[in-house]
């Protein structure tokens, strides 16, 4: 019988498809995945660094891994991802873990493995300019079968001042298009409906060799879009700096790409993007927006806002509120600005607006996208949309539920269609996070 192993994954998509790396490392190892962490022989963190209060929650987790030793004897506990790769040879020193593997070095997992001992933790933060693990085939662990990530980059190069995702991510490298498009086939093949293209930063993927030629975000997507008709397409993050036209127009060319851009704002002022390095300005990202909607009228625009980075004046705040309005987001992931070690802010700029002001703006900021949201909801009232069943609705298990192209959840009643079916529905009314509808059956 192989060692059982127990992964819990915390952070972003791309720490998700990294626990599907890891354990199709494993499994050709000869090691079983548990769901079920009372039968595990090993334990692993898939960890998260990128604010101080995804790290304070894990470190309490670990503690209780560290628990289970005294009724299982032999237990092994690790940390994997980008903690590990922050914090390096620290975690072994200040907390008793047997495994330190940063998101570079899954493949030497079975090694490093096999040669710990109660007294010889293993650590391997190595980062590497090549490794894509683009020859693994993850397995998958989600329970659908509809919708599974495929990544097409890892690391970024792109220093955001605020940023620790350089630092334990490593410089930006393309995965070669062809096991892109060999994974997606075989999820086609598999019975997956959609897909969604993982990276930092998206649009700076690039590839070119003899063989391909010169690939760019924009062909990838269009190559990937062409594989089968009925495969949905989606991709998350794009970088407003980076963002093409041509992307833009191949989003609009195929309706079986996603009608839905990530598009992290961070601050709507031009003082604070830049002193956070993001290389736009507040014109430029509206303008950005405009030509999104001027070739997709109807493609949902989504966001991450940071509220109260170093020095931001209630002047600054009130631009990204105002930007917040301009744009009209669908739905937004805010957060407040949380110092990170090493990072180019940490270093240059003090982090000096009180904690009770930046709870205050976040507020605001949440409150606003509160009423941004309810709005885009109540304008999809009446449209008709079709939607990929994902199974039956987590509130009525009588009902389905599946997301619209805009990424906006649906739920109806249907007793003949299934998951991985598409269907067409009406919106008949909105909840702050749903999208109530009818179906409509052809006759
Ligand atoms: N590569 C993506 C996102 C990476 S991290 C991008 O460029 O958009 C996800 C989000 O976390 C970021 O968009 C940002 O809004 C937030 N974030 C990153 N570092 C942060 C920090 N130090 N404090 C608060 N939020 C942060
Ligand atoms: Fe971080 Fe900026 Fe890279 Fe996104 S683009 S991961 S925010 S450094
Ligand atoms: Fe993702 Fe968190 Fe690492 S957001 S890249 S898991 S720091």
């Amino acid at each position: 019988m192989g060692k059982k192993v127990y992964i819990e994954t915390y952070g972003c998509q791309m720490n998700v498809n990294d626990t599907e790396v890891i354990f199709s490392i494993l499994l050709g190892n000869g090691y079983e995945r548990t769901e079920d962490i009372a039968e595990a022989d090993v334990i692993m963190a898939n960890t998260c660094s990128v604010r101080d209060n995804a790290e304070q929650r894990i470190w309490g987790r670990i503690q209780q891994f560290n628990s289970f030793r005294r009724s299982h004897p032999g237990l092994i506990v690790g940390i994997v991802g980008c903690m590990a790769e922050r914090l390096k040879d620290k975690l072994l020193d200040s907390h008793r873990v047997d495994l330190v593997a940063g998101p570079d070095s899954y493949r030497s997992l079975p090694e490093l493995l096999s040669r710990i001992t109660p007294t010889s933790p293993q650590i391997n933060v190595l980062l590497s300019h090549e490794e894509t693990y683009g020859d693994i085939n993850p397995v998958r662990i989600d329970k659908n079968g509809v919708s599974a990530f495929v990544s097409i980059m890892r690391g970024c190069n792109n220093v955001c001042s605020y940023c620790v995702v350089p630092y334990t991510r490593g410089a930006e490298r393309s995965r070669d298009p062809r096991t892109i498009l060999a994974e997606t086939r075989d999820l086609l093949e598999k019975g997956y409906k959609e897909v969604t293209l993982l990276g930092q930063n998206v649009d700076s993927y690039y590839w070119k060799d003899p063989e391909v030629g010169e690939v760019t975000f924009a062909s990838l997507l269009e190559k990937v879009a062409l594989l089968s008709p009925t495969l949905r397409v989606r991709f998350s993050t794009s970088h407003p700096k980076d963002i093409s036209d041509e992307v833009i127009y191949t989003m609009g060319r195929y309706d079986n790409i996603c009608k839905n851009i990530h598009f992290p704002l961070q601050s709507g002022s031009d003082r604070m993007l830049q002193k956070m390095r993001r290389r736009y300005t507040r014109d430029w990202y509206l303008e950005r927006v405009a030509k999104i909607r001027s070739v997709m009228p109807g493609c949902a625009i989504t966001t991450d806002i940071i509220a109260g980075f170093c020095s931001e004046t209630e002047e600054d705040h009130r631009d990204t509120l105002d930007v917040m309005r301009k744009v009209r987001y669908d739905y937004a992931y805010m957060f407040q600005y949380s110092e990170r070690p090493g990072t180019l802010a940490a270093l240059k700029y003090p982090d000096d607006v009180p904690p009770e002001v930046k709870g205050r703006r976040l507020e605001e900021i949440i409150a606003l996208q509160n009423e941004l949201s309810a709005r885009s909801n109540r304008s999809d009232v009446g449209k008709v949309f079709e939607v990929l069943i994902e199974g039956p609705s987590r509130r009525d298990s009588s009902q389905l539920c599946g997301r619209a192209s805009n990424n906006k959840m649906c739920v109806f009643t249907d007793s003949v269609h299934t998951k991985g079916d598409y269907v067409k529905v009406r919106v008949d009314d909105c909840t702050s996070a749903t999208l109530l509808c009818s179906l409509i059956t052809d006759n």
